[in-house]
């Protein structure tokens, strides 16, 4: 697969121009890379009006996901969702409808902020799972929410931060026979599509999601995709770039579109083929660890999860030790500890990591669960919420007030209470939990 924008910017970089044009470094080494940064110069295309290579590059990664159509986003799914949100914001209107998006509980605080700021009704989909990063929808519960509300869009968040995949298909054969979108944040699946039994969102039916490339991908920090599927309304793909532009820096960087524009061609070269052997390699591991009285969660081929208290250590315990042993997790809380593994990642690391996990030595269980969360009252409406002045009080404080932040969120920014939900005493508790101290809450003058 050809590599338009990589070649572009090598060409440019190798005719040592004199560069009368942003970024103000001019190309002069500091870093390393600013050689290869550079701005929207004649040839270079325009993101979100793309003709030129950004185009061509765009078109490679759509045929590698197989959508009708990919947008880059150099600014992570935070932007895709973005996106997202007002696609569908728009395809209500179009319908003559008001927006409502029914949501999996477990989203990323991106979604709270843009259906809060683009003012659509959420309505929250909970599952049986007791830990707030977690939300397998049941599918019943699902139809029959989707009989009663009758809303535009289902949104799921999948595979979720400790590597649970829901059933896409499953939900997105009711969301057909609705009539009704599914939208994903697939931030931790874009590999998905890679595997030897592709499970990316878009082959399970969602019309639309976002793929963090930089998350699993061999990607720099920041890439990331807007997916429209082929069975996606129409406005979506017409819409997608105008989307994306609304919410989007005007001086997107051409590192990171380089780095999806090589991730298309490190793909088509068989990464992932070759990486079939470390995908076993860590499937082993797991079997391992289990055998040795490790308890594991989520489905994920590449993550691995670990909910270490049955073992004697709290999740933040296990990721301190493996990081005096020179291994940093992705993510650590009380209950979990949470390991990312990628094409790139070294069979040694592998074997490093199983060499610690196997030679700790096993304590007496932590007992102490997580708090529960209830289901909090909406208040007021999250727009008008996080549109009204606000005050910073103790957690200690915050039970009966309504929460004016978008989310207070655990630590993967998945939301405790959104903006406009009255905070309760579980609330607070799981606040205390993550070791969150102080919350806004809407200023009492305010409300009517
Ligand atoms: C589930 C989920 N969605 C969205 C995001 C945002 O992704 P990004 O950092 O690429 O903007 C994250 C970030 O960790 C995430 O975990």
């Amino acid at each position: 697969m050809d590599t338009p924008i990589c070649d572009f910017v090598r060409e440019y970089a190798e005719k040592d121009s004199v560069r009368l044009h942003m970024p103000g470094h001019k190309g002069v080494d500091a870093l390393g890379c600013e050689r290869l940064d550079i701005t929207e110069i004649s040839g270079a295309d325009v993101l979100y009006h793309a003709n030129g290579i950004i185009k061509r590059s765009e078109e490679n990664a759509a045929k590698l996901f197989g959508t009708a159509k990919t947008i880059y986003s150099c600014e992570g799914s935070s932007l895709s969702i973005r996106a997202m949100l007002y696609l569908i914001k728009l395809y209500a209107v179009s319908n003559g409808k008001a927006p409502l998006i029914l949501s999996a509980r477990n989203a990323h605080k991106t979604f709270v902020t843009a259906a809060a700021v683009l003012d659509i009704d959420v309505q929250w989909l909970y599952s049986k799972e007791t830990g707030i990063v977690s939300c397998k929808p049941d599918i019943s519960e699902l139809e029959n929410r989707i009989s009663e509300l009758s809303p535009t869009a289902v949104y799921i968040t999948s595979p979720d931060y400790i590597g649970n995949i829901a059933d896409i298909e499953a939900i997105s054969e009711v969301c057909r026979r609705h009539g009704v979108i599914l939208a994903v944040d697939n931030a931790h699946g874009a590999y998905l599509k890679f595997l030897n039994k592709p499970q990316h969102p878009i082959d399970l039916g969602a019309d639309i999601c976002c793929d963090s490339a930089h998350k699993t991908l061999p990607a720099l920090t920041g890439a990331g995709y807007l997916h429209i599927s082929k069975k996606a309304p129409e406005m979506f793909k017409t819409q997608a770039q105008n989307a994306m532009s609304l919410f989007a820096s005007t001086s997107p960087s051409y590192l990171i579109m380089q780095s999806l524009d090589m991730t298309n061609k490190l793909i088509s070269d068989g990464i992932f083929e070759k990486a079939e052997q470390l995908f076993l390699r860590l499937g082993e591991l797991k079997s391992t660890l289990i055998e040795h009285g490790f308890e594991l969660c989520g489905d994920e081929p590449a993550k691995l999860s670990v909910m270490p208290k049955s073992y004697g250590y709290t999740g933040d315990e296990l990721s301190d030790i493996l990081y005096e042993n020179n291994i940093v997790c992705e993510f650590s809380d009380p209950d979990f500890c949470v390991l990312m593994f990628s094409p790139c990642t070294l069979e040694d690391d592998i074997s490093k990591l199983e060499s610690v996990l196997l030679t700790l030595p096993r304590r007496q269980p932590k007992l102490n669960t997580s708090p529960r969360l209830n289901r909090l009252e909406t208040a007021i409406p999250m727009n008008k919420a996080v549109m009204l002045p606000s005050v910073e009080i103790d957690v200690s404080d915050a039970v009966g007030r309504i929460s004016a932040s978008a989310t207070v969120a655990c630590p993967p920014a998945i939301p405790i209470a959104v903006c406009g939900e009255r905070i309760d005493s579980s609330a607070v508790e799981c606040f205390k939990y993550y070791g969150i101290k102080s919350c806004l809450i809407v200023d009492d003058k305010f409300i009517k």
